[in-house]
């Protein structure tokens, strides 16, 4: 099953509600970006200024310097965080303190990183985030490259969620799930089209969800 997940990358509440009521009946699930501006050039709306998220699932991908520090503030155990791994010195400990707290936990890796840097945990975790940008910013261009990194972590990990970020549309969504990956989460080619609904529901044909 493949799903597609609307990536919600903002600076204000009252952008956070409007794109989320922009797409509300196509998605279960929200892919909730997190900047701190020190481990990517860019900040983003912060947790305690975030309205409510009502029903949907949610995935926080968190690309700060202290992930921890964010899941603690966040302290939500019905959401799955999403963790870098370039901002982790000790790998074991995040996810058992994950773990702990009774949240789910998927490891990040930036474009620059490779596949082998989390080989080691495909069994602990509950997905991996391969991305296909240098996380940062929305609209940047699919790295094609990096499905070479999904299908090596698919071979090594047939049932895991592979989710990927980054650049994701139309163009890319049925070579990305012929790599491997189960999840795409897209922002541009959601937002910027006339009809978000409509878009969610072309790409997941596109990608034979
Ligand atoms: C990039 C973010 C992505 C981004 C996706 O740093 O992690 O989730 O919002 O945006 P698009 O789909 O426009 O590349
Ligand atoms: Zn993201």
């Amino acid at each position: 099953m493949v799903d597609v997940i609307p990536a919600i990358l903002v600076k204000s509440r009252e952008e956070f509600e409007s794109r989320i009521a922009s797409i509300r009946p196509a998605a279960k699930t929200l892919h909730i970006d997190i900047m701190d501006g020190k481990f990517v050039p860019n900040a983003t709306l912060q947790p305690k200024d975030m309205p409510p998220t009502g029903k949907f699932a949610v995935e926080y991908h968190l690309m700060v310097q202290n992930p921890l520090e964010y899941v603690k503030m966040i302290g939500r155990k019905d959401a799955t965080y999403e963790i870098h791994v370039e901002a982790l010195s000790d790998i074991d400990g995040a996810i058992s303190q994950i773990r702990k707290m009774g949240a789910k936990i998927i490891l990040a890796i930036s474009p620059d990183t490779p596949a082998e840097k989390i080989m080691p945990y495909l069994k602990k975790i509950d997905g991996v985030l391969v991305m296909f940008v240098y996380p940062g910013f929305s609209g940047q261009k699919y790295i094609s490259a990096m499905e070479e990194k999904v299908r090596a972590i698919r071979k090594a990990a047939p049932k895991l969620r592979i989710e990927i970020d980054g650049g994701v549309g139309l163009q890319n969504a049925k070579s990305a799930v012929g790599a491997g990956a189960s999840v795409l989460n897209v922002a541009s080619a959601i937002f910027a089209a006339k009809n978000p609904i409509a878009a969610i529901e072309e790409i997941k044909k596109e990608a034979g969800a």
